[in-house]
């Protein structure tokens, strides 16, 4: 087992890491290391004590004025405690003011993973080597527990963490604060690595030292957003690709979130993640439970690449659940960008058509098929389907579509309504807008109130209805507007804090629901883009539309932000049109393919249109997906160099695990007269094997891995603005 207990002190191993944690003899829980694997010493010698001002000492440490939480390194620090630090817990038992000290009570351990109920969570295959271990703390005074939850994965060096904070007075508890983990590390002068963005430009990389005081970054939302995303890294300040520690932190969890770092008055540094707590609030009720969503914390000595693989791997294997994980995604063509609302049957078949012809495997329909949509002002939550525009019926159009040798798929918005719909005449009310107020629109659309069994019920049933009525294997679920003034017309006024999280319930319930009956749907998430791009959705949904700037340049900075905490097999990438649609750029259809092929393939333009040219380098790009898919899908993910430092070109690699093949793609940012030689360096190779090599297709030498790796390969010379190339190489004894 992973978990070693011994006089209190609980040691989790995983191949790379220790993490340890020790109930002192007052009963406080102290977190003693994370780091580099070590052995089960009790590490809390590491701990200095001393008499320090202004540190208040707890009653059950009598006499002894070196004992205060306001130092002290702790698994889950509450208010109330004398630690005036970033905390976890936020709970009024009853006197009106935020006050709890929380005990060690005992433990359990087991082997296999802990679930969460109606939320995600990673979860152990058979034969896997994951244990759980369960701390119970409870309050000095009153019969108020939590369950301290870690899934130890050894392989992947990913420890799970959760919390459920238990009411078992006869009372109503309030909580105002509950974060789901705290990481206490004894040092400052760490980085801090975070991801910011916003509409079509989410995910850009940013790196900064951490000083004295609170950073924070959280959603309001009600979704994770665009503006900042649910995963951050802890690096040590001379960490790079490939050296150096760093902790990784992935709240996976949809809504609303808060993450905060604080370098405290002695250097030390501390990270809590977990539900946003603005406008929070929730009653529990004597005998209830709260349930907080799960962090994956990932540790590397090896640098950030190394990070990113604990996290594609395990999320790959152990969060990801579709029945599509381990096949090849479908290659899709999107009508969006190609018709926008502007389209009927006639228009569909064209492109599918030519989809066929290009040997594509799926169109998607997306917005604009249901009620009265021709613009986005109007029809949202009346889903039935607008014969009348089609011109047909879905399941005509569907069955044509299938017999063309195509999937189909299709688009919905499930948690919206439109003031201008059907549903909004008969049901007012379902709609999340403070009583005699005007309501803050977002695309001219309000949010569904999904605490209500009333509305899941009846999106569940026009999501079932729809899909029954024709062969739809997968659907891209959006949401584009942010949450605002939200209200629920069913929640006592005491309990509206509760409502964001219960939205998010809600919205799991559906997603749930819909999985359940459709276990081989292909269901990928959106919202507008990817501002809902998180580790909670990928439970559900196994690729993410991953903004809705098709760029190719731009994607190159939103793909390599998004590759440090998520597998490349759910980074959903199309070719568009150029001039493009969202910034003018023209960059050429090869390039685009190129960063298409990033992540999971496809394309979003009128293929009704393409030139001759433009249909031959498609018909090339859909072969090499097809025939490198494995490499994309599941192999490892290098960033090779960074867009946000090398200004002349972008470049990564996938190498087969057994380290059989490779792949680069190159995108040139920039053009020289008489330019200077450029190079990469191939990763992760086996340095004794030789590799032939192709670049752009064609023969281009026999080299070993070592020369690959520490040599490394010339680069083509740039013949046009944001030219590209790809280079392949197979270890030679597998092309005899
Ligand atoms: C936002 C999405 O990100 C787009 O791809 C498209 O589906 C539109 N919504 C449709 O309204």
């Amino acid at each position: 087992m992973a978990i070693i207990i011994k006089d209190n002190v609980f040691t989790l191993q995983t191949k790379n890491s220790t993490y340890q944690m020790k109930a002192d003899d007052k009963g406080i829980l102290l977190h003693t290391y994370y780091g580099k694997r070590t052995d089960e010493t009790d590490y809390s010698y590491m701990i200095s004590m001393a008499d320090r001002g202004f540190s208040g000492n707890i009653y059950e440490a009598r006499e002894d004025r070196t004992y205060s939480l306001d130092f002290l390194p702790q698994e889950f620090p509450v208010c109330g405690s004398g630690d005036y630090r970033v905390d976890c817990l936020h709970v009024d038992l009853g006197a009106g003011v935020s006050d709890c000290l929380m005990f060690f009570d005992s433990y359990n351990t087991y082997h296999g993973k802990y679930s969460l109920e109606g939320l995600p969570a990673m979860f152990a295959l058979e034969e896997e080597k994951v244990d759980t271990l369960e701390l119970i703390l409870k309050d000095n005074q009153e019969e108020l527990y939590l369950h301290l939850f870690y899934g130890v994965f050894e392989e992947y060096d990913i420890i799970t963490r959760a919390v459920i904070v238990e009411n078992q007075t006869n009372r109503e508890v309030r909580l105002s604060r509950v974060l789901s983990a705290c990481l206490d590390m004894d040092h400052d002068g760490m980085d801090f690595i975070h991801f910011y963005g916003r509409h079509a430009g989410e995910r850009e990389l940013e790196r900064v030292s951490l000083f004295h005081g609170i950073t924070e970054l959280r959603s309001t939302r009600g979704t994770s957003s665009h503006q900042h995303n649910p995963f951050v890294i802890l690096a040590e300040k001379n960490t790079t690709e490939e050296l150096g520690e760093c902790f990784g932190f992935s709240l996976l969890y949809s809504g609303g979130f808060h993450i905060q770092t604080e370098v405290d008055q002695f250097h030390q540094t501390r990270i809590v993640i977990g539900i946003d707590d603005s406008d929070f609030s929730w009653s529990l009720q004597p005998g209830d439970t709260f349930v907080t969503p799960e962090v994956s914390m990932g540790y590397s000595n090896c640098g950030l690449s190394n990070l990113s693989h604990c996290y594609h791997n395990s999320f790959q294997n152990n969060l990801i659940r579709s029945s599509w994980k381990n096949k090849r995604r479908p290659i899709l063509v999107n009508n969006w960008e190609a018709t926008y609302f502007d389209f009927n049957a006639d228009k569909l078949l064209e492109i599918a058509k030519e989809a066929a012809d290009l040997e594509l495997d799926m169109l998607v329909l997306d917005d604009g098929w249901f009620g009265k949509r021709d613009n986005d002002d109007t029809g949202l939550g009346d889903w039935f389907v607008n014969e009348n525009k089609l011109g047909c019926s879905l399941k005509e159009l569907v069955d044509k579509v299938n017999h063309m040798g195509l999937m189909f798929g299709l688009w919905f918005e499930p948690e919206m309504i439109s003031e201008d719909s059907n549903l909004y005449r008969s049901h007012p009310e379902w709609a999340m807008v403070v009583p005699g107020r005007n309501p803050i629109r977002g695309r001219s659309q309000l949010v569904l109130d999904m605490t209500r069994e009333d509305v899941l019920t009846y999106v569940k049933e026009r999501l079932f209805a729809i899909m029954d009525s024709a062969n739809i294997q997968y659907i891209k679920w959006d949401m584009n507007r942010s949450v605002a003034a939200a209200y629920s017309a069913l929640l006592p006024r005491e309990r509206q804090g509760e409502l964001r999280h219960r939205y998010v319930l809600g919205l799991y319930h559906v997603m749930e629901a819909l999985l359940e009956r459709y276990p081989d749907l292909l269901l990928e998430g959106c919202s507008g883009g990817g501002g809902r791009f998180d580790a909670g959705m990928l439970y559900y949904a196994p690729q993410i539309w991953c903004s809705d700037n098709t760029d190719a340049i731009e994607r190159l900075n939103i793909q390599y932000g998004t590759s440090f905490g998520y597998p490349m097999s759910s980074v959903s990438a199309h070719v568009s049109v150029c001039p493009n649609h969202q910034n003018g750029r023209v960059t050429p259809f090869k390039t685009r393919g190129i960063c298409a092929m990033q992540g999971t393939f496809g394309y979003e333009l009128d293929l009704s249109k393409l030139s001759i040219e433009e249909k031959e380098e498609a018909r090339k790009q859909i072969c090499t997906f097809k025939k490198h898919y494995r490499l994309f899908q599941f192999g490892n993910y290098y960033r090779l160099t960074s867009p946000l430092e090398n200004p002349d070109f972008t470049a990564w690699e996938y190498v087969d695990k057994d380290k059989k093949e490779a792949y680069i793609g190159v995108v040139y940012t920039n053009l020289h007269g008489n330019p200077a030689a450029q190079s990469v360096k191939f990763k992760g190779l086996c340095k004794e094997s030789i590799y032939e090599m192709w670049k752009n297709q064609e023969p281009a030498g026999t080299y070993t891995g070592a020369a690959l790796m520490n040599g490394g390969i010339l680069l083509p010379i740039p013949r046009e603005n944001y030219d590209s190339c790809q280079i392949y190489i197979s270890r030679k004894e597998e092309n005899k």
